[in-house]
């Protein structure tokens, strides 16, 4: 929890019952969820639907995920439910999972940008699920600015929106990588966003097919969709670091550390031999920032937070660990990495 130390945290955030007061009065407001912070809107007030697009600056053809307290409260807002839809639910959710389904009639378009289809999740945090189980259904892109990290902390919230945005300080968000998303609108399911649940578990969990479409690759086109890719996220440029991103490479930090000019590195290690031979070389090279995230897991965490901190400082280079992307964690990491690289 923020005590308040930080002059944000004690003018800025707000408690989870003025969060439902001003949702219910038509407010964007950041909530915290296990995956990132998101910027959420009651899906009852179209102008503040509309408003999270210019807040963020997000194209209107980006559609947003509408996040529930229950299967009951998500249940009116698509059609098709299913059995292996229900099992997906049951082992789930709460939790990291964002499902694709077609649209029923009461989903405003600016949700869905105009698709016959709307994702659907609910996120695992007590705060959140305490706003929803109030409020209803909330459309909620992730809390930053487009181009920017997601937000996995209120002041990240706070420091790309300033006074625009209420925030609940829900704390560092749990995971820190956005969930996974599934195109489960037809057989096979495919997941269009990698996240820390798998496409083998949910193909198992939900006895179907799921292919684990490489997400850095824009899915293909269905036939009838005039161009609109089946995530229209896909299409637009992540967030890349002012600084240029690379994986570990310790010829080149040694060379960095002995250049006429130092450049200014910031390294990020998980591992502990690398840790401490960064500690060493960091004898030589003062100003080289170094963060050690335990497992990839803190990595995950971290890693947004650890790239905001290193455009604040204006670092040159960023040096990530490299690691075998084995685990569906592992993939979602590289994943986002790799488009912050290529
Ligand atoms: O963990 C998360 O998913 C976070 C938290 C706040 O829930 N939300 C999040 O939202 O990451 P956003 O808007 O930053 O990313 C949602 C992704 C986008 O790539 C969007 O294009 C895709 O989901 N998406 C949303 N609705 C879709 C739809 N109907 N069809 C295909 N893709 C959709
Ligand atoms: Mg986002």
């Amino acid at each position: 929890m923020n005590l308040g130390i930080s002059v944000y945290g004690m003018n800025r955030g707000i408690s989870v019952q003025e969060a439902i007061r001003r949702l219910g009065d038509g407010e964007v407001i950041a909530i915290p969820t296990e995956t990132v912070y998101g910027l959420a809107a009651s899906v009852q007030h179209p102008d503040a639907l509309a408003s999270i697009y210019t807040l963020k600056g997000r194209p209107k053809d980006n559609p947003m995920i509408l996040h529930g307290a229950s299967v009951d409260q998500l249940l009116p807002f698509v059609e098709g439910w299913s059995e292996a839809h229900q099992a997906c639910a049951d082992a789930f959710w709460p939790g990291p999972l964002t499902l694709i389904l077609r649209a029923s009639e009461q989903v405003p378009s600016i949700v869905t940008a105009g698709l016959d289809t709307v994702a659907i999740r609910i996120p695992n945090h007590p705060m959140a699920l305490e706003i929803l189980e109030h409020i209803g259904p909330l459309a909620a892109p992730s809390a930053n600015l487009s181009g920017s990290p997601s937000a996995t902390k209120a002041s990240h919230v706070l420091d790309d929106f300033g006074n625009a945005v209420a925030v609940v300080d829900g704390d560092q968000a749990a995971i820190g990588l956005e969930s996974t998303v599934v195109w489960a609108v037809d057989s096979p399911w495919r997941i269009l966003r990698p996240g820390v649940i798998g496409a083998d578990e949910i193909g198992h969990e939900a006895n179907i097919m799921v292919n684990p479409t490489p997400s850095h690759h824009v899915p293909a086109q269905p036939a009838e969709a005039d161009q609109t890719p089946l995530s229209p996220g896909t299409k637009y440029r992540h967030y890349t670091p002012m600084a240029r991103v690379m994986w570990l490479d310790l010829n080149q930090i040694e060379a960095a550390s002995i250049a006429p000019v130092q450049p200014r590195l910031f390294v990020v290690t998980h591992t502990e031999d690398r840790r401490s031979q960064i500690q060493t070389l960091t004898q030589k090279h003062p100003s080289m920032l170094h963060q050690h995230a335990g497992s990839l897991d803190m990595l995950a965490k971290h890693l947004y937070e650890w790239f905001r901190e290193a455009d604040q400082r204006n670092t040159d280079t960023i040096f990530i660990e490299g690691f075998e992307a084995t685990t569906p964690l592992g993939l979602s990491l590289t994943n986002r990495i790799s488009k912050t690289i290529g």
